[in-house]
């Protein structure tokens, strides 16, 4: 950047014509986009800090001179601190979601039982599928509004994704423009790169010193997403079309006539998609999938299957973030052998000792894997969690030629250990009893496989990973405070638990001195950053549960809770109430069933559907725990916590009602009653309590009908129910 006529904002603003002036405003967006981009998207700074904000001083005051000649892209409006800040982010309309993975076909004899039970099909009913090939690229939705495409945007979260619709325009395989369509149509598909292209384009970034890709899917990925089309349109990418969004009128009736209706209408779709009638069928067809794979020219990781009909696929409707009607069947992982140079223990947030294997870097799959995770100190030694032998009983020992596997996106894993080549002398891993980062004792309890740090709160690494969790995508999600921000901000001293978060402003943000000082940080993003921080005070009750990073409590859990309770006090007293009650205390799952009755808070916790008693005892312990609590505290003292949204029909008989069925449902299955009434705005509770307010009991019903004519809650059978809801069992 010692271009000509070079001016630092020091000498030279003041002496600027309009021309010299348009000239350096011009060369200033170039390199402090580059000087962001080697910084926050790889990682590789090609300035110094002071150098980098001196430039930014002397974009603002020229701009400041020549006001109208201010850049559209100029840098003054960009913050830089995240990946992907080039592009606006688009809400999709509808989310876009991931799949669930088999591996066996075990696992898809399951997948196909499961859909049956969940429609109540008998055996002998038909059911189809589609089958077709999993596209190792990644996903793109592309709107149409009256025929004419009007955006493209990347999956993102699933809910925002990024705006690439001018990269998307340069692909011949997305139609800018098509005929007959409805008139809102999102089309959703994979972008990919096909193997010839990607070895010429690899060839091409050699000869030009430009960066070298990895896999085809980096090499689409990174394509996909360049802020300059002239560059995406350069690079030989491609579509298959295998899915849709929102749309005003149906393309078919099932996933087979969408998908040829798609074809007609003008997308690429993947020719080896096949309808099938059985399990048999699908198995088949992955099987000459696979056995295709190496001559199709793209990389393909599996096999999707889909039922067919539509309005099946509408009645199974989703988990959190997967469909029940889909699953991606992966092709076995991949494989090679390696020097494994040293194990390494990381501790997590809630105090695990992990074992990670550092090995001599080796390519596997196309990918260059030089971490992988030894899970456990029994997986070490040979043994699985029940203690039976594993791997011939071979344990794993620094030095050992170890193969390594992944599948998919997994983490990579080490399967095998030759002992052939085992050096000489070499001794079994002592997995450390101490904790590594902060030297209190790590205890292993009984049943459980992993060895726990007992530091808690004064445990660096623990608070660290319970910071970076905090902060992470379902919890707090802070814009412009991530995982390596949260490290730096821990190792300073700055922020030691969440609530010292959520005080940064009071505390450091005179005149953003400080933050504008530290590396990364203008003032503009660091006023960008307490904006965000304090948008966060208000946060959604079930969010607020999951940041605190609570064991067993995952997401689905936190939002269970969080609907059961509506509010953080009922939340936080009945887990107070139930603390010190004494199935709390109780040694084992017999002893804390009879002490149900003198613990009426607990028998609400493990009454919510969904919770068990691993979370009631985690969320009891770690709560009641005197310097955790404190903190939690300091915490809920900044929020402005909300109660869940009724994500659903308010207005309905059930709405906020607790329901509980038992007994044989013969117009639908258990799952498909309680997503019904849940969708209803109903609790679906699993056991009669005081707070019952219905109990439906089909044939068989026995000691929950009992339990319920005792307290007096009503009871009505499965037509009694379909009446109430007006619905029949037919979907
Ligand atoms: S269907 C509701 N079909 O796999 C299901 N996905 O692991 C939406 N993918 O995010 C996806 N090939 O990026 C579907 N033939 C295919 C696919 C496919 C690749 C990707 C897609 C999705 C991911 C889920």
């Amino acid at each position: 950047m010692s271009g000509q006529g070079k001016t630092t904002a020091q000498d030279g603003v003041a002496e600027l014509d309009e021309a010299a002036a348009r000239a350096r405003l011009a060369e200033l967006a170039a390199v402090i986009a580059a000087a962001n981009l080697a910084y926050f998207q790889n990682d590789a700074p090609i300035m110094s800090d002071a150098a980098y904000d001196a430039l930014k001083r002397e974009n603002a005051d020229i701009e400041a001179r020549f006001a109208h000649l201010k850049r559209a892209d100029s840098p003054s409006e960009q913050i830089g601190t995240q990946p992907g800040e080039g592009f606006s982010k688009i809400t999709h309309a509808e989310r876009m979601l991931s799949l669930a993975n088999a591996f066996e076909p075990a696992d898809v004899a399951d997948f196909v039982a499961s859909i049956r039970r969940y429609l109540g099909l008998a055996d002998d009913a038909p059911l189809a599928f589609t089958a077709e090939p999993k596209i190792d690229g990644l996903s793109l939705s592309l709107r149409y509004e009256d025929g004419q495409l009007v955006s493209a945007a990347t999956r993102g979260d699933g809910e925002t994704g990024e705006n690439v619709t001018a990269n998307a325009c340069t692909i011949p395989d997305i139609p800018q423009r098509i005929a007959n369509a409805p008139a809102v149509l999102e089309v959703r598909g994979e972008v990919y790169m096909r193997h010839d292209d990607f070895a010429a384009l690899n060839a091409r970034q050699t000869a030009q010193g430009g960066k070298v890709f990895a896999n085809p899917r980096n090499a689409a990925a990174g394509s996909l997403r360049q802020l300059d089309p002239a560059i995406t349109r350069a690079r030989p990418l491609r579509f298959f079309a295998y899915a849709w969004g929102a749309l005003s009128a149906p393309l078919a009736a099932t996933q087979s006539g969408a998908i040829a209706r798609l074809g007609e209408l003008g997308f690429v779709t993947n020719p080896l998609t096949q309808l099938c009638t059985d399990l048999d069928a699908l198995l088949a067809h992955y099987a000459r999938i696979e056995g295709q794979r190496a001559t199709l020219g793209y990389d393909i990781d599996g096999v999707v299957y889909k039922v067919d009909d539509l309005a099946l696929q509408a009645r199974l409707g989703m988990r959190s973030t997967t469909p029940r009607w889909a699953i991606a069947h992966k092709f076995p992982a991949e494989l090679a052998w390696t020097r494994l140079e040293a194990i390494d223990i990381q501790v997590g947030r809630t105090g695990a000792l992990s074992p990670v294997a550092r090995l001599r870097p080796v390519t596997v799959g196309g990918v260059v894997v030089s971490n992988a995770t030894l899970h456990n100190e029994d997986y070490i030694a040979g043994r699985d969690a029940r203690g039976a032998v594993i791997r011939d009983g071979k344990d794993i020992r620094v030095g050992d030629w170890v193969q390594v596997y992944r599948a998919g996106d997994v983490i990579p894993k080490i399967a095998d250990v030759d002992l052939s080549k085992r050096p000489d002398g070499s001794q079994p891993f002592g997995f450390p009893t101490h904790c590594p980062e902060c030297g209190s004792e790590a205890l292993r309890e009984e049943g459980d496989a992993v060895r726990r740090c007992t530091g808690g709160l004064i445990c660096p690494a623990q608070a660290v990973e319970k910071l970076k969790h905090f902060v992470s995508r379902s919890a707090f999600d802070i814009e412009g405070l991530g995982a390596r921000q949260v490290e730096t901000f821990y190792t300073d001293g700055w922020i030691k638990e969440p609530a010292d978060i959520f005080a940064l402003r009071s505390r450091y943000g005179a005149g953003l001195q400080q933050l504008k000082n530290r590396e990364g940080w203008g003032e503009k993003s660091a006023a960008n950053l307490f904006d965000a921080i304090d948008e966060r005070r208000r946060i959604g009750l079930g969010r607020l549960i999951f940041a605190l990073g609570i064991r067993h409590v995952g997401e689905v859990a936190a939002n269970d809770l969080a609907r059961h309770f509506g509010s953080w006090a009922q939340f936080i007293d009945c887990i107070d109430r139930a603390a010190s009650e004494p199935a709390a205390h109780a040694p084992d799952p017999r002893a804390r069933k009879a002490l149900l009755p003198q613990s009426p808070a607990w028998a609400e916790i493990t009454g919510i559907d969904g919770i068990g008693e691993a979370v009631a005892l985690a969320l009891t312990a770690t709560l009641s725990q005197g310097a955790e609590r404190a903190s939690v505290e300091r915490l809920v003292a900044h929020l402005d916590i909300q109660a869940p949204a009724a994500r659903v029909q308010d207005d309905s008989p059930v709405a906020g009602k607790t329901v509980v069925f038992t007994g044989t449902l013969e117009r639908m299955t258990r799952a498909e009653a309680k997503a019904r009434a849940e969708a209803l705005g109903a609790k679906v509770a699993g056991s009669v309590s005081a707070k019952t307010d219905l109990l439906v009991a089909g044939p068989g019903a026995g000691s929950k009908a009992a339990k319920a004519a005792e307290l007096g809650v009503a009871t009505i059978d499965e037509d009694g129910w379909l009446a109430l809801i007006g619905g029949t069992g037919d979907g």
